[in-house]
This record gives structure tokens, sequence and C-alpha cells, in this order.
């Protein structure tokens, strides 16, 4: 195949969870980009209309749909909306998260868990409800969204649910690899390094300096830093690419 085709995502259906702004939204314009029709979901269902509107400008179809990655009956009507429309899922893309700042010694059980109900059992579920469909049609390309953080301890921020759900997505993206394979499923997990959305304004206007100091790139991560690796992720250009956590952090992690 030629590069371009290799890229092309003409034809296929991306279902990005947490799509309606930040990481997600850019990685949802950047599949639409290449090609993709698109599915966004979030909690909040005007803000993935407002979004899903502006990608539909780029000349693909979209659906917005409401969903908690929590809820199994919710990522359940969220994979039979997608079928509804689309009749398929080729990719799927879990950025939905969220994050809960204090010090280790005084962290609320509670605390601990609504960040791993999100971030790591809601993408599980959604592995689940998403990889029997991909199962069904043999073919399928899952992208988790991990963090620098399950690879490093957390010099910036006390978030040690946080960085432990993420260091669970990257096993569980490792495991999954294996286990789908057989039916041409890849996993695979993109791990940001700091970018400025809605999760991380207020650390980025406190501590900004600090994080970029610790960069090697020395900037913040950009409007689209995410597309390549996302794009390479879900198209045919990486189809002997499994099971692999990419960091695109300027190098935070090496340091
Ligand atoms: N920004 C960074 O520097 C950075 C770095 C590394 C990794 N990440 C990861 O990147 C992903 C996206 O983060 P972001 O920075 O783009 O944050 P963001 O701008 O706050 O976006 C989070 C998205 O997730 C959705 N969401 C939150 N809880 C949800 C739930 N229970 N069910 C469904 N959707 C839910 C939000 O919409 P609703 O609130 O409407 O549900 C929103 O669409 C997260 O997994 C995050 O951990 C971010």
């Amino acid at each position: 195949m030629r590069v371009d085709e290799l890229f092309d995502l003409s034809g296929r259906v991306s279902v990005v969870t947490g799509g309606s702004m930040g990481l997600g939204f850019q990685m949802a314009t950047a599949l639409a980009e290449a090609g993709s029709s698109i599915v966004l979901c979030a909690r909040n269902y005007n803000k993935c209309a407002e979004a899903a509107t502006i990608i539909a400008k780029l000349g693909v179809e979209t659906l917005a749909v409401s969903c908690d990655v929590r809820f199994r009956k919710d990522v359940r009507n969220l994979v039979m909306r997608a079928l509804e429309k689309f009749g398929r899922i080729d990719v799927l893309v879990n950025s939905a998260g969220t994050a809960w700042a204090a010090p280790p010694e005084k962290m609320k059980i509670a605390d601990w868990q609504k960040v791993i109900d999100v971030n790591l059992t809601g993408t599980f579920i959604c592995c689940q409800e998403v990889g029997k469909v991909m199962i069904r049609n043999k073919k399928g390309s899952i992208i988790n969204v991990s963090s620098v953080l399950s690879s490093v301890g957390n010099r910036i921020i006390d978030c040690i649910n946080y960085s432990a759900s993420k260091g669970g997505v990257d096993a569980l993206t490792r495991d999954l690899a294996v286990k789908w394979a057989p039916f041409n499923i890849r996993v695979n997990a993109i791990a940001p390094g700091f970018f400025k959305t809605h999760l991380t304004t207020s650390v980025i206007e406190r501590r900004g300096n600090e994080i970029i100091n610790l960069t090697p790139a020395a900037r913040i991560g950009g409007d689209d830093d995410l597309k390549g690796p996302v794009v390479f992720l879900a198209s045919d250009a990486s189809k002997f690419v499994t099971g692999q956590v990419i960091a695109v952090d300027g190098g935070y992690s090496i340091m």
C-alpha cells in the first residue's frame, strides 16, 4: 500500500470517548481530517453536540451521544447508537478522564476510587463493549489514553490515584493486545505529557514554568501534537503495532 493509503481513514467509523473537548476533541478532529466518521461521547450532551457540529464541517458524518463511561448501560447505548447510524465501529479512542489531587497520605478512598472508576474501569468497560463488535468484525484499533505519569513519579502534583489509574491503563493495553490479536484487533495507548485543557488549566497556570523546565522540548503540548500519533495508531499505517504505549510528551518521561 502507498503511504497515503496506509493513513487514509475514509469509510472508517471512530468512537471517541471524552471527545467533547480537550485532547479527545483534538484526536477526533484528526481522525475526521483523515476521513473517518466520528461518534463523540461525554456526559454533557450539549458540549458533545457542539463538538460534533464543528467536526462535521470537515465533511464527515458525526454523531453525539451522552454517555458516562462508568456505567455499562450508557456504554451499551453508545455502541447501539453508533451501530444504528453507521453499522460498524473500526476505531475506539478512550479519552474520557478525570483527576483529583490530594497528598497520598491524606487521600480519601472515595477520591481514589472516583478517578479509578472513570480512567481505568471506564476504559475497560468501553474496551469490552466496543471490543465485542470488533471481535465480530475481526478488525479494530483501540487507542487508550494513558499519561506520562504512568511511567514516572509526579514532581508537579499530588494525584497518586491518577498515576495508578494510568499505570493500569498501560497494563490493560498490553494484556488486551495479546488477548485480542487473534481477532485482528490492535490495542495501543498514547501517553501525553502536559497539555493545556480544562483538566490541567490550573496546574499549568501555577506550575507551567517548572513543567517546561522538566520537558526537553521546553514547551507544553499543543493543538496538533496528538494528531499524527492518533491517526497512525488508528490506521493501517500501524497494522503491525500492538500493545505499545507511545509517549507524546516532548521527552518529559526520559528525564
Ligand atoms: N491534558 C493533559 O495534559 C493530559 C495529559 C495526559 C493525559 N491526559 C488524559 O487525556 C484524556 C483527556 O483529558 P483532557 O485533558 O482532554 O481533559 P478535559 O478537557 O477535561 O476532557 C475530559 C473529557 O472527558 C469527559 N469525561 C469526564 N468524565 C467522564 C465520564 N465519567 N464519562 C464520559 N466522559 C467523561 C469530559 O466530558 P464530560 O465532563 O461532559 O463528561 C471531557 O469530554 C484523559 O484521559 C486525561 O487523563 C491529559
